[in-house]
């Protein structure tokens, strides 16, 4: 297996609900190591920039509101498999449909706001982590 990184976001709900340091317990207990890490709020702008791929679905409108009502932590991760290890133990986007443990069926009260992002491919994740640090030789 290689050796990869992933884009996490820790996203407002949770942040509001003072779960990042539970949160990046469980990425830290599962084997993850925290390579980058960021507080910042996005905008509206950079919010749907960053979900573009969803523009034309019918959530999307409250999905930017959402993203860009507090700040969020965004890091990137590294490990073997890190893209498919960190989606496993985000949980499924619904919560109500995640396994026990994840992170969202801990922390997560709706499919729209489910605690954290984390890239759902190799190629999704390069571009993820040059969106949020543009200057960083990781990834
Ligand atoms: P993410 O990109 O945030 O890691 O989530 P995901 O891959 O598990 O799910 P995705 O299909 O990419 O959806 C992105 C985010 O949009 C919101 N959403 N709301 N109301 C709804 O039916 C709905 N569906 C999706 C969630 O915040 C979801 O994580
Ligand atoms: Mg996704």
């Amino acid at each position: 297996m290689a050796i990869e990184s992933t884009l996490s976001i820790i996203k407002p709900d949770a942040v509001e609900n003072n779960k990042i340091g539970a949160i990046l317990n469980l990425i830290e207990e599962a084997g993850l190591k925290i390579r980058a890490m960021r507080m910042l709020k996005m905008n509206p702008e950079v919010a749907g920039g960053f979900y573009a791929v969803h523009k034309e679905r019918p959530f999307f409108g409250e999905l930017v509101e959402f993203m860009s009502r507090g700040p969020v932590v965004v890091s990137v991760l590294e490990g073997e498999n890190a893209v498919a290890k960190y989606r496993e133990i985000m949980g499924a986007t619904n919560p109500a449909e995640a396994a026990e443990g994840t992170i969202r069926k801990l922390y997560a009260s709706s499919i729209g706001e489910n605690a954290v992002h984390g890239s759902d491919s190799l190629e999704n994740a390069k571009i993820g982590i040059a969106y949020f640090f543009p200057e960083s030789e990781i990834g």
